[in-house]
């Protein structure tokens, strides 16, 4: 594995266990092939996210002894809203327990019924959930290269502004509730936005009187994206990209157990003070007192800490160095994914490797029990299972141009013998892929069903 040398040495370890391959298709089968339903005791290695299985740092683990958990103002609301203000840069920071939390408070107040369309890039799973729960509709504008695995390019998170001018003159400004650029954008791979095209998109809605957020949960790995990929920014630092970037905006929402390294926490941060109060008024019906949002007093003390040591080089170094090398020997294996890879996660290409598979038989699905039910490994579906869903006016089911497999790699958790494993499990199973059957759903809730869908296996 060619990467940088982890930045860090490791304090305490976590025993994982092989399991049987009897006791994994036991588990499958009690999950109704949803590896979502698998107790994660049974699982060898777990990519299924990025979200919240960060390793901690000691710097944040003393952190949490020094919780203060007075219920208003603790001192550990200082220091979150400090370093929230000093990466950031806006006004009004607003704290809350998880991204879809934020989404949740802050959709509420910008949407009305006149003013429900959504654009930007890519919306994740819960941001379009969240959006449509509040009447809205949300519309994906990324950049055509953004829809396709093989499309080489360095920015494939990039809005397509000329698409966006046009929903808006179609539309009319004053329908357009807000902008935005997920950084990086995940359902897209993981993919990184450029600072041109963010300046270009922020032009777009500024001459419209259009507000521009952005969904920062990875907000740090995409920022040295930038510095390594775009041209002018490679003596600038990731610190100095992401504060240029977010002044491009009127805001942002991040769920931390991304970028800012801890296993729970969020926040809103807004420049418009009327907004900020109305959002912070929603926060408090909802999630407790606004100087803790929701979380302890250690909690908001580990993301102050977290989100600084997300900005550190050396670590973002070795972990776009770690999803990169995964990549590159996938690549070298023949093994179709999104390329380039982006920043958390590789995609595999699950409608090239098992084109025997139509998409309404769930390909992508089929493949992480799969790589479950052979490797102990766990991952999750981008696809059908996630995001498709009946057309507004015919009724009929629109399906995503991807079918992908996502797998994560939590951050400073697996060493490079992990996912050399991984690498090795991936290229085994593509060489038979031709044995993997299709699926057909027995159980889905009406929303977000991936996470408690459940399948049986079907021929043709
Ligand atoms: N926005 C983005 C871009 C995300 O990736 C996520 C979560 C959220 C918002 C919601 O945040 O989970 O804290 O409520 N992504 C996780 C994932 C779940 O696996 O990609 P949350």
């Amino acid at each position: 594995m060619g990467f940088p040398m982890e930045p860090f040495r490791i304090k305490a370890v976590e025993p994982i266990r092989a399991t049987t391959r009897e006791e994994r298709e036991r588990a499958l089968s009690e999950a109704g092939l949803n590896v979502f339903l698998v107790p994660s005791e049974l699982i060898l290695i777990d990519m299924l996210t990025d979200s919240g299985t960060s390793a901690m740092s000691d710097n944040q683990w003393a952190g949490l002894m020094r919780g203060d958990e007075a219920y208003a103002r603790c001192r550990n609301w200082e220091h979150f809203e400090g370093a929230v203000r000093e990466v950031f840069g806006y006004r009004h920071v607003i704290p809350c327990h998880q991204g879809r939390a934020a989404e949740n408070y802050l959709f509420e107040n910008l949407l009305t019924r006149e003013r429900n369309l959504v654009i930007g890039n890519t919306h994740f799973d819960t941001t379009r959930a969240q959006v449509q729960h509040h009447g809205g509709r949300p519309i994906d504008l990324v950049i055509p290269e953004g829809n396709d695995p093989a499309a080489e390019h360095p920015f494939k998170g990039n809005v397509d502004v000329r698409r966006a001018e046009e929903q808006i003159e179609e539309a009319g400004a004053e329908r357009i509730a807000f902008g935005f650029l997920t950084i990086t954008n995940n359902s897209g791979g993981g993919q990184p936005v450029s600072l041109a095209n963010a300046r270009a998109f922020s032009k777009l809605l500024r001459r419209h009187g259009i507000p521009m957020l952005f969904d920062a949960a990875r907000y740090a790995e995409n920022s040295y994206f930038v510095k390594i990929r775009e041209s002018g920014y490679a003596d600038k630092s990731v610190r100095e990209i992401a504060a240029e970037m977010f002044a491009l905006g009127d805001g942002a929402w991040m769920s931390a157990k991304k970028d800012a390294l801890v296993n729970i926490g969020g926040f809103i941060a807004l420049d418009d003070e009327e907004l900020a109060r109305r959002v912070t008024d929603t926060v408090i019906l909802n999630e407790g007192f606004p100087t803790y949002g929701g979380l302890a007093g250690r909690d908001l003390e580990a993301v102050a800490r977290g989100l600084l040591e997300g900005l550190d080089e050396d670590y973002l170094a070795y972990r776009v160095g770690q999803v990169a090398e995964i990549g590159r020997q996938l690549a070298e294996a023949g093994v179709p994914h999104i390329r380039p890879t982006g920043g958390h996660a590789v995609y595999l290409d699950a409608k090239a490797i098992l084109p025997h598979i139509p998409q309404e038989r769930f390909p992508a699905v089929a493949m992480t029990a799969a790589l479950y039910r052979d490797y102990g490994i766990r991952s999750v579906e981008i696809g059908a299972l996630m995001s498709a869903e009946p057309d507004p006016e015919t009724g009929e089911v629109r399906y995503p141009e991807m079918e992908l497999v996502r797998l994560c790699v939590p951050r400073r958790v697996y060493t490079a013998s992990h996912l050399q494993y991984v690498v090795d499990a991936i290229v085994e199973l593509c060489g038979r892929a031709g044995s993997i059957r299709g699926l057909e759903l027995t159980y889905a809730a009406p929303t977000l069903r991936h996470f408690t869908a459940r399948f049986k296996e079907v021929d043709g």
